[in-house]
């Protein structure tokens, strides 16, 4: 842990400075070799700049080791052109930084079982990682549109995956896998569909290189059933774009609390951008109640992830569950008789933990 890693701090909008706040407050307490710089993302670089990921702010990015994200959008913003709309600003970071790999945990802690809409016993202690795909698939594949074809309209779009596509994420969720219970489990549509049996195939042709972790496949249609059947049967998940956009909902709301989710989204340097999974709350911003964890466990993210310090990253973790067990709670996931806490309280928490 000697060289200092510049980590690039993006508020932006609603409740994101006050958690990004108290995420920083944890990670200065830890006395890590880190350098913060904060930039406009999101409505707020809208207000000053006109944009929303001006220069400076894609200047910064790229020259830091990691960035750390809170929210953006608002009302406030919503009647503006598409261009300038806030969550455009995050769509053209994640593209500037080629961030091509989404890592989303879904983790229940046993204190939080009745936030979930499942029962206790089927999620109790679940801990699974979705690692989706995130710039290629048929989101983006070309040729697409609507067009008149035979006197009618018709919709069409191009999923297509190449080999190095497939084998970079397959690389990120391997590495993953090796870092917990080494069991990797591939999601693609391969009977009917050949973008995912070349998936399915590149997934079996680096298998050998980790040879410590087990690779198994699932079928998509069955892979949504046994995520409520059964979600402890999984430890890391690695899949499309598109399916990946929605067994990670699936797989977050087992957990019930989206004030507790956090998100990388790393590229093949190792560069990553951290995030809660949450919006910008603006029902609850400016009055200090927003849960502060999501971003507070994505920094643990951060630091396992783009800088390799599992220790400190564990910490962070263990302090949450911590604070957790000694039942404070902000509004979000308190239930009747916890102590309830607001933002900064929940911060300085996790500090005396830790
Ligand atoms: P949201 O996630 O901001 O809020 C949904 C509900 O969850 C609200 O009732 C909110 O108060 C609550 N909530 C969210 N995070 C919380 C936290 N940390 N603690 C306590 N309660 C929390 O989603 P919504 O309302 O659909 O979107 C609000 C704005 O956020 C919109 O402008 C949307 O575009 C933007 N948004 C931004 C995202 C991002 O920056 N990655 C992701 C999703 C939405
Ligand atoms: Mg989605």
């Amino acid at each position: 842990m000697s060289v200092t890693k510049k980590v690039c701090l993006l508020p932006g909008d609603g409740i994101g400075p006050e958690i990004v706040a108290e995420a920083v407050k944890v990670l200065k307490a830890l006395q890590l070799p880190l350098e913060f710089e904060t930039a406009l993302l999101g409505g707020a670089a809208v207000d000053a700049t006109g944009e929303p990921y001006p220069e400076a702010t894609q200047t910064l990015a790229r020259e830091a080791d990691a960035v750390l994200l809170g929210a953006v959008g608002g009302p406030k913003w919503d009647t503006l052109p598409r261009p300038q709309r806030p969550e455009r600003g995050l769509l053209a970071i994640r593209k500037d930084l080629n961030l091509f790999a989404n890592l989303r945990p879904a983790i229940l802690y046993d204190e939080l079982a009745a936030a979930s809409t499942l029962k206790p016993e089927v999620v109790a202690g679940l801990d699974i990682l979705i690692v989706r795909e995130l710039t290629g698939d048929i989101y983006f594949g070309e040729p697409r549109g609507i067009e008149m074809r035979n006197g009618e309209r018709v919709g069409f779009n191009t999923m297509i995956y190449s080999e190095a596509e497939i084998r970079r994420i397959g690389r990120i969720a391997f590495e993953a896998a090796r870092k917990r219970r080494k069991h990797l489990c591939s999601v693609d549509k391969m009977n009917v569909l050949e973008t995912t049996q070349l998936w399915r195939d590149v997934m079996n042709e680096l298998a050998p290189e980790y040879p410590d972790v087990t690779l198994t496949h699932m079928l998509v249609d069955n892979a949504a059933m046994q995520l409520v059947r059964a979600p402890k049967q999984f430890d890391v998940i690695v899949t499309g774009n598109m399916f990946g956009d929605i067994l990670s909902d699936e797989a977050a709301m087992l957990t019930g609390s989206i004030g507790m989710l956090p998100s990388a989204s790393l590229n093949e340097t190792g560069k990553g951008l951290y995030e809660p999974c949450h919006g910008s709350a603006p029902d609850i911003a400016g009055q200090g109640v927003a849960n502060p964890l999501a971003t507070i466990l994505s920094a643990a993210m951060m630091l396992r992830y783009s800088f390799g310090w599992e220790d400190p990253a564990r910490a962070i973790e263990r302090a949450v569950q911590k604070v957790l067990a000694q039942g404070l709670r902000t509004r979000d996931i308190a239930a009747p008789g916890d102590t309830v806490v607001g933002t900064a309280a929940m911060g300085d928490a996790v500090v005396a933990a830790l």
